[in-house]
């Protein structure tokens, strides 16, 4: 089936099957590789994206709930050359080992300060908690958000 939706601000299509994912529609249809497939369960966040403004994993929306509707992929947060201030908060603040859980921390933490500007710690860590890292403790990705809402 094709499905049109507009991703990134740009309007796209692609054939999709029936029980086929967001996420996976992303990557292999859409060609945008940046939301990471993980656990295909809802359990890690890697493939966080917005769609129509809210926070959701890729992988628990089938691609054609998505059709006519407008997807945020962490490839569409930088300004050209210019990382979008949560990317450039993670650089500086070394929150990035390995970068697996990245993009999707990072789509969670615009989706954050999009509704909260100035966060609690609390607030933080409940809005980060679906997100799991493997590399980091965690210690420098609030670090990154902090310094992202400042
Ligand atoms: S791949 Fe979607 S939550 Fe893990
Ligand atoms: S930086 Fe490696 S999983 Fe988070």
């Amino acid at each position: 089936m094709k499905i049109r939706m507009t991703i990134n601000g740009a309007a796209q299509e692609a054939d999709v099957w029936a029980g086929e994912s967001l996420l996976n529609a992303l990557r292999d249809g859409f060609g945008l590789p940046g939301s990471k497939n993980a656990c295909e369960q809802g359990e890690c966040g890697s493939c966080s994206v917005l769609l129509d403004g809210d926070l959701v994993c890729a992988c628990l929306v089938l691609a054609a709930q998505a059709d006519g509707h407008e997807v945020t992929t962490v490839e569409g947060l930088a300004d050209g050359d210019e990382l979008h201030r949560v990317q450039r908060a993670f650089v500086d603040a070394g929150a990035v080992q390995c970068g697996f859980c990245t993009p999707g921390l990072v789509v969670a933490t615009v989706d954050l300060l999009d509704r909260v500007p100035r966060p609690t710690e609390d607030e933080i860590r409940e809005a980060l908690s679906g997100n799991l890292c493997r590399c980091t403790g965690y210690a420098k990705i609030f670090d990154a958000v902090r310094l992202a809402a400042t």
